[in-house]
């Protein structure tokens, strides 16, 4: 049965048993302790903690999972995927163990013809948790199972929790028999590759305060309901009932597989699968690759993008190992332009929104292949070298040091095991425990480094305190207000919950309610007063969301004193917030003028909207030509002037879809969106403040556009009244220009164009004067020859501003008019440009008798604090001294006499 056909079912299953199927969450989940939506409840946590009421009681969905901190581990098991998808079934209050079981049980055993995937009842086990005598009845009251195949466990196995305090509770788990050729008899206790768990079943019912370890964590008490939370790993399912061996060989993956194994000319699974991991090294780089693509594909058709940080430095991490797959599998070209395409062939079945973005992700995956290319290939020139080196000497040893491996990893990016690879190749062995040395050292640095930061600013359970005893979310009143009374809720001092603060105290200040929107989106926070019943005033200087439904003024208390209960009046700065609003509605109107002049490609790859201003990045290969982008500005301009409404609406994602909504790649939406629409023309998903009409914008005035990275550019702009000022500003300049250079404003370009064509012409005019003027003093010089001990000897200096060619034609002037009859020597010297040069220049007849220009020159430029050499006819030196032009002339001529002495 195909893996989308699974899916299928599983949600029809569910939905025509009363559940309400809601589409997956993006991967990238806003919640600072996560990286990636990791189980299929994620998005439902709110729901189980009581914090929102749930929309339905029964919900469905498939969520797209990413996992990565067995990453090593990838193509070594038949169970570690970096993606997944979870299937899964909740009740948020409604049924609970019975309900869970018996759908479990219908589901997997009903026969396939009649919807089910019928499982044969004799090949699944059931675990539950150790005292969990209530599910043990179930199970033998709701299936099959004998009380034999029925195992309880404690709670390494049969608990549940996310890892971090949360929901919580026992499980009961069901497990296939794959079959005597998967291991030992006996039962998931015994093996769990021959028994394999494909689907938990977790009844939520604690709320959990401290997760130590998987079995050791607090419960703080029961949560509000009781409520189940069931995942089915769909790709192990997938495996299960096609009947292959691993979660690489099902329908979804193997054909990238495939086509790798194809493009690097290998068979895989040559070697059977029992075969230890590292004896079957190019099986194992071809499951990397087909799980490690897919992932990628994945990420970034969510949004993600390579970076050294956070998640895109996971994405980065997992595109780069499956590319160094590749070329250790030796296939030296491009290869996602031929993997990527059949993975987003497999996965559009389900995902078809990874098709119509396509050009997009792929552009996104192709760049960073061809960065990391271009890495490894400057790696490979510096390993070279050094193996070259160290061949130099076959006396040493033939070693390369775990430094060099060290620095070619950390360095320059390249891999350890191609180092290994390379280095074998050409006969040098590598210090590999010194390298694992100085990894260990540097992940130890990293370790420090991230608990540091995690107690100054990860830690988020003093906002949880605030948020438990709110007992729901803050309401944000901004979008219709910019005053509101509140009540304080929550005081946070130097990372403490506290109960009072006074004037002078920097403190987090939590309200009930709030117009004030905390950062979010693109949109910088705004600023305000917080003004209390009680007389005491907070200056507010940013707002976060720390964590969902919770908004945090960071403030300092200006006077009085701040408590709990306290009644406020929260007023924003009204200035700021229109000026931040109104760059909003400007950045979605360039949005949309971008992709239509350039495509639909150029999606948003971040912002920031600021008061008066804003900067829009977006995914493109190539700069936007300065044409274009004074189209857009136009464009834009164009529809301020039809004062086009401005308005937001909260409907549902397929709607939002339906009318064209642009959505924001990475942010989480919930099955209600709001749509920002700019009259019919611009429409994104946005929680940001807007303007009311496109009128209120004034101006938009783009700056320019730039290169922020691969595949990313920028585009920097103005709007409203600093738009206003900043044309202000550069028309007073051209009236400036138009005064000096008396013209009007549009002859500009071609005055100052004449302007400096005339100038040049100066320019080169003044020169040729100057250099007539040295050349005129020639005929003067040869008057002024000397016979020095039979040698005609001209000593000159031609003083300042001459460049050096003219002194050196006028040298040679100088000398052939001397004729070459008797020896001649010609010495010069002046300041070009504030620097000292001298020339000497000897004729025929002098070199005869042994006078070399070369020589004579060497004595002047000492003098003159250089150095200098050329020819035995002339030669040409210079120094650092312009001071010292007439004691380097009198010491060539010292050394012309000494040599007649
Ligand atoms: N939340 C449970 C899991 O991830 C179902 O296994």
């Amino acid at each position: 049965m195909e893996t989308a056909e699974i899916r299928r079912r599983w949600l029809s299953f569910f939905e025509s048993r009363g559940h309400t199927v809601v589409p997956s969450a993006p991967l990238p989940f806003d919640d600072p302790n996560l990286l990636f939506v990791a189980a299929g409840m994620v998005p439902f946590v709110p729901y189980f903690v009581g914090q929102e009421t749930p929309k339905w009681s029964r919900a469905t969905s498939v969520q797209k999972c990413v996992r990565t901190p067995d990453l090593d581990e990838v193509g070594r098991t038949s169970r570690h995927g970096t993606f997944f998808q979870m299937n899964g079934n909740f009740s948020f209050g409604d049924y609970f163990k019975e309900g869970a079981i018996s759908y479990a049980w219908e589901l997997l055993t009903t026969t396939q013809q009649e919807g089910g995937y019928g499982l044969d009842p004799e090949r699944l086990w059931a675990t539950v948790y150790e005292d969990d005598d209530e599910a043990v009845d179930l199970w033998l009251k709701l299936s099959d199972i004998p009380r034999e195949r029925i195992v309880r466990r404690g709670k390494q196995d049969n608990y549940w929790h996310m890892g971090i305090p949360g929901p919580a509770g026992p499980s009961s788990e069901i497990f296939v028999d794959r079959g005597a050729k998967y291991g030992r008899e006996g039962g998931p206790a015994v093996d769990e590759d021959r028994y394999m768990e494909v689907w938990n079943l977790v009844f939520m019912q604690d709320q959990l305060s401290a997760v130590r370890a998987k079995d050791d964590f607090d419960v703080a008490g029961p949560l509000p309901a009781r409520n189940v939370d069931t995942g089915m790993g769909l790709e192990r399912m997938a495996s299960i009932l096609q009947g292959v061996d691993n979660l690489y060989e099902i329908d979804e993956v193997f054909p990238v597989l495939d086509k790798a194994a194809e493009l690097a000319g290998k068979t895989y699974g040559a070697n059977p699968s029992h075969v230890a991991a590292q004896s079957r090294p190019d099986d194992v780089r071809l499951r990397v690759v087909a799980d490690h693509v897919r992932t990628c594909l994945m990420l970034i058709g969510d949004g993600v993008t390579p970076s050294n940080e956070g998640r895109g430095y996971v994405l980065r991490r997992m595109l780069r190992r499956a590319v160094r797959s590749m070329v250790l599998l030796g296939v030296d070209e491009p290869t996602m332009p031929h993997l990527l395409p059949i993975s987003m062939e497999r996965m559009s079945q389900s995902y078809p929104e990874l098709r119509t973005d396509f050009a997009r992700i792929s552009q996104v995956a192709y760049a960073e292949e061809e960065a990391f290319r271009r890495t490894l290939a400057s790696g490979t020139t510096i390993l070279d070298s050094a193996v070259g080196r160290i061949k130099a000497k076959p006396q040493a040893p033939q070693r390369l040091s775990g430094e060099q491996a060290f620095t070619l990893h950390d360095t320059y990016g390249f891999p350890i095991d191609l180092t290994l690879e390379m280095a074998a190749e050409q006969g040098v062995e590598v210090d590999e425990p010194g390298f694992r040395r100085l990894m260990a050292e540097q992940r130890d640095r990293a370790k420090a480094d991230a608990r540091a930061k995690k107690t100054a600013h990860g830690d988020t359970h003093v906002y949880r305190h605030v948020a438990d005893s709110l007992g729901h979310d803050v309401e944000f009143t901004g979008y219709d207000e910019v005053v509101s009374e509140g009540r304080v809720a929550g005081i946070i001092r130097d990372g403490q919950n506290v109960e009072i603060a006074s004037a002078g105290d920097d403190i987090e200040l939590v309200l009930d309610r709030t117009p004030f929107y905390p950062e979010g989106g693109g949109q910088l926070a705004d600023g305000g007063l917080i003004e209390l019943a009680n007389g005491a005033v907070i200056d507010v200087r940013d707002v976060q969301k720390p964590i969902t439904g919770l908004i945090v003024h960071r403030a300092s208390v200006v006077c009085g004193e701040v408590g709990p209960g306290e009644l406020a009046y929260a007023k924003v700065d009204i200035e700021r917030r229109r000026s931040i609003s109104r760059a909003h509605t400007a950045t979605h109107m360039v949005h949309k003028a971008i992709r239509e002049a350039v495509g639909e490609t150029a999606t948003q790859a971040g912002s920031e909207n600021a008061p008066g201003r804003f900067r829009f990045d977006f995914n493109a290969q190539h700069a936007v030509p300065g044409a274009v982008l004074a189209d857009v500005e136009a464009k834009v301009n164009a529809l301020l002037l039809d004062d086009l409404p401005v308005h937001a609406e909260i409907m549902s994602q397929q709607q939002a879809h339906d009318i064209g909504a642009m959505a924001l790649f990475g942010e989480k939406y919930g099955n209600e969106v709001r749509v920002v629409s700019v009259g019919d023309w611009a429409r994104e998903l946005c929680g940001g403040t807007h303007a009311q009409r496109s009128g209120q914008l004034g101006v938009v005035k783009l700056l320019g556009e730039s290169s922020i990275g691969s595949g990313v550019r920028r585009v920097e702009a103005l709007v409203g009244s600093d738009a206003y000022s900043f044309l202000a500003r550069e028309a007073a300049i051209v009236g400036q220009l138009a005064e000096l250079v008396k013209a009007r404003p549009q002859e500009l370009p071609e005055r100052i164009a004449g302007i400096l064509g005339r100038l040049k012409d100066a320019e080169k005019e003044i020169a040729a004067v100057r250099q007539a003027q040295v050349l005129g003093a020639a005929a003067g010089l040869v008057g002024s020859a000397r016979d020095l001990d039979g040698v005609t000897f001209v000593s000159h200096d031609a003083g300042r501003d001459v460049t050096a060619d003219d002194l050196r034609a006028l040298v040679l002037d100088v000398r052939h008019r001397l004729g070459n009859d008797r020896p001649v020597l010609v010495s010069m010297a002046a300041v070009s440009k504030g620097r000292p040069v001298a020339i000497v220049a000897t004729n025929e007849r002098a070199r005869e008798v042994g006078l070399k220009a070369g020589a004579f020159v060497r004595t002047a430029a000492q003098q003159l604090g250089g150095g200098g050499g050329g020819k035995d006819d002339i030669a040409q030196g210079g120094g650092t001294e312009p001071t010292k032009v007439s004691e380097a002339l009198g010491a060539v001529e010292d050394q012309l006499r000494a040599r007649s002495a």
